[in-house]
């Protein structure tokens, strides 16, 4: 069944992702050898930031316009939404004014409600709960950088620290694709029981694995270790210095790569707080794949725009030609044309 919206990698079966990553690296590939295909051309993106973004903003800016269109930055307080016009009714308007639409959200609601209101095909670029796009191009790295002779589902993905909306949706698509997935944070803040439910169905149909735990050895044969911030993300967070005691043990630095498989590769969403949730010599390591990580969310993009636009109306020449044609000679009478 065809989907409207991109707002949760669990509306999408395994076939359907994996569809979205090979359509990511084929239009990668394609752009890599000098072909900029105009697959999104005359079409406009609405971006709505509720909160600061750098990568998620600049990839879809940088997608729409590779892809030959454009795309509008909505920025914190920039628009209507949050005054006194509804969620309901900015997605009714963009929907007249745009061909797509993408939100970054503090709850999850938002973007639920957004997308139940637009017409227009909406992509949820992160709230409380997840963070798809982020995934799509993470699966993207993860399946360029396979360990020799491994297939995905023969992979150890292991999250470190904070369970975070990230957390939750690298949990999400690895489970969905058959993969080993770990989240090794403390009991405090693990991922919770509705995130486990979904863990546990997602391995019952693809044959995955998932643990949630503050067993350090649970990081033992890991073929991605992968980590978050431990603060900063929403307002009503605990202090810093609280969060800062609580994650201490769980830094992504050398001793906690060398349990991780030979080859092990270091991956992290950004933005990075360097000292504390990794340390220099991680994320500036040969293993580390977070700068290739933020490239892909640009490769991400792309397919997503593409994949989700794909069901638009087509034009034939010949109703472009007769479109052209009635438009000259209405001009052609007009004083203001002379
Ligand atoms: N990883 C990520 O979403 O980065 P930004 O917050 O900069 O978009």
């Amino acid at each position: 069944m065809y989907k409207k919206d991109f707002i949760d990698t669990n509306d999408f079966t395994r076939e359907e992702l994996l569809d979205m990553i090979g359509l990511s690296l084929e239009i990668k590939k394609a752009i890599k050898a000098g072909y900029y295909p105009p697959l999104m051309k005359d079409m406009n993106l609405a971006m709505i930031f509720q909160q600061s973004s750098t990568r998620t903003r600049v990839s879809f800016e940088t997608a729409m316009s590779q892809l030959g269109g454009h795309a509008q930055y909505l920025g914190p307080g920039m628009i209507q939404l949050g005054g006194h016009e509804t969620i309901g009714d900015t997605g009714k308007v963009l929907s007249h004014l745009v061909d797509v639409v993408m939100a970054r959200v503090i709850d999850h609601k938002t973007i639920v409600e957004l997308a139940n209101a637009c017409s227009v095909p909406v992509l949820n670029g992160m709230s409380d709960y997840n963070h798809p796009t982020q995934e799509i191009g993470d699966m993207c790295t993860i399946f360029e950088n396979l360990p020799r002779g491994k297939k995905p589902e023969e992979c150890k993905v292991v999250f470190v620290g904070d369970g975070t909306q990230v957390c939750a949706s690298l949990g999400f698509i690895t489970t969905k694709l058959g993969m080993h997935f770990v989240h090794y944070g403390p009991k405090s803040n693990q991922l919770n029981e509705e995130h486990k439910a979904i863990l546990e169905a997602n391995c019952k149909l693809s044959g995955g694995t998932w643990e949630v735990t503050d067993d350090r050895s649970s990081v033992r044969g890991a073929d991605f270790i992968y980590t978050d911030v431990w603060y900063g993300l929403y307002e009503n967070e605990t202090p810093k210095e609280e969060r800062v005691r609580v994650f201490h043990d769980y830094q992504v630095n050398r001793d906690l790569m060398q349990l991780g498989n030979i080859g092990c590769k270091f991956m992290h969403c950004l933005p990075a707080t360097r000292g504390e949730d990794v340390t220099d010599e991680v994320a500036d390591s040969a293993s580390s794949l977070c700068w290739e990580e933020a490239g892909n969310r640009l490769t991400a993009m792309r397919g997503l725009l593409v994949y989700f636009t794909r069901c638009r109306k087509g034009y034939s020449e010949l109703q472009i030609a007769a479109a052209k044609e009635e438009l000259d000679a209405f001009l052609a009478e007009r004083i203001y044309c002379r």
